[in-house]
């Protein structure tokens, strides 16, 4: 059994999908562990301490030609993946049609993140929660950071500083996170999601909860989308929460679908110049209208952010948490002989998007126009959400 560690290609991706350590776990395993030459060195995890737990370091084209090919994004070339391996990380599986017919052409199985049911039993693996937690520390630290202001309150001999106000919108995995580290940094928070049970949670932080509209979850435990009626609700009970904050972070998604649009045109126009917005859900279509990927739009002295690429910001402990959620991942694969896909088993079967030459993932299938197969695996039409 081989395992390919790759060097990432897409830019400004600083993580890697396994440290000195996970690759530690995968030689105990009896895997041989083939580093692509300088992979972890931008996360603080140069080539030597991969050779000093037995790894090897190899080019790029012999990491690629692993059984099994560990990546965070999917590599630039494809063109050494061989036929029968398989390849694991964030692969866009519901919006990459090209790279799924792709990697189903050459005989790959792909084996997405992404996708991975976001249950208790999969808890250990799931890499979009440890990288949305990363995510909204890094927002907070972003918002803190670009704003003008402090933002704890501080009582000096030059006079009494009032304590900055940051509202997150979207109480998730990532708003959460925000929200504690606002706390943290001494700011007074609020903070709204269209789920009325984050209100407990909100408080349980030491934040205060914006009466908006909220509304009751669907059967995955996912919020739904909003009709225009609500939105504009929202909007309305918002408006004076935004006017009033000097940093505001977003973070609202339902999956799958574009983002809501929380914050309008006019509610940016009426923020103090000076106030900060962090939009981290830029990248599927932005909570805030003014918003872009990855550019800082300023309108009137408010400055917008659209990061679309957070966790690569802390790339030491986000890829300490990603190589983890590797290890939980490929340990359900693992047999005497190496490694299988058991598309039976509710989390590897959940998370598969192609194997054996086809498009095996509901999902992925109705993204690319093909009839149901007709006997599915444990997969649900959602992603394999619960
Ligand atoms: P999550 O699913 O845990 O949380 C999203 C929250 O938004 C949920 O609590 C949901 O109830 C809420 N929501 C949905 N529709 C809403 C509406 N109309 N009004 C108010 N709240 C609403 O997702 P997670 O993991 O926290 O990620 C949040 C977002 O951040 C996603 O868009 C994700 O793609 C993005 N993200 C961005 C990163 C970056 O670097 N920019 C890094 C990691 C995640």
């Amino acid at each position: 059994m081989q395992l390919g560690i790759l060097s990432e290609s897409t830019p400004g991706e600083r993580r890697v999908a396994a440290t000195p350590q996970t690759a530690a776990t995968f030689i105990e395993w009896g895997w041989q562990v083939d580093v692509e030459s300088g992979a972890g060195t931008e996360a603080g995890f140069p080539d030597r301490q991969f050779t000093e737990v037995g790894a090897n370091i190899v080019d790029g084209a012999t990491a690629r030609n692993a059984d099994i090919v560990l990546c965070v994004n999917a590599p630039s070339q494809m063109g050494d993946l061989k036929s029968g391996s398989a390849l694991v990380g964030f692969l866009d599986p519901f919006v990459d049609g090209e790279l799924i017919t792709t990697l189903r052409d050459r005989g790959v199985s792909a084996l997405a993140v992404e996708a991975i049911p976001r249950t208790t039993l999969a808890q250990s693996m799931d890499a979009l929660s440890s990288q949305a937690n990363i995510g909204g520390y890094a927002a907070a630290l972003l918002a803190a950071s670009s704003s003008p202001k402090l933002l704890p309150m501080m009582v000096t001999a030059a006079g009494t500083i009032p304590p900055s106000r940051a509202l997150i919108l979207g109480v998730g995995v990532a708003g959460l996170q925000a929200i504690a580290t606002a706390r943290r940094l001494g700011a007074i928070v609020y903070a709204y999601d269209i789920r009325p049970e984050t209100k407990e949670q909100v408080e349980s932080l030491g934040a205060k909860f914006v009466a908006a509209p909220t509304q009751e979850m669907d059967e995955g435990g996912y919020a739904k989308e909003v009709g225009q009626d609500t939105q504009a609700a929202q909007q309305a009970a918002l408006a004076s929460h935004v006017a009033e904050s000097d940093m505001v972070i977003t973070t609202a998604q339902i999956p799958g679908r574009p983002a809501p649009l929380l914050v309008t045109d006019e509610m940016v126009a009426a923020m103090m110049p000076g106030s900060v917005i962090v939009d981290m859900a830029a990248g599927s279509g932005g909570n805030v209208a003014p918003s872009a990927p990855d550019t800082m739009v300023d309108v009137g002295g408010v400055h917008i952010y659209g990061p679309t690429n957070l966790p690569a910001q802390i790339p030491h402990d986000s890829s300490r948490m990603y190589a983890r959620n590797l290890v939980a991942l490929l340990e359900r694969t693992r047999t005497d002989e190496g490694f299988q896909i058991d598309l039976e088993d509710e989390i590897i079967g959940g998370t598969t998007i192609t194997h054996n030459g086809d498009v095996v993932h509901p999902r992925s299938r109705q993204l690319l126009g093909l009839p149901d197969l007709a006997v599915e695996p444990t997969q649900t039409a959602e992603g394999g959400d619960e």
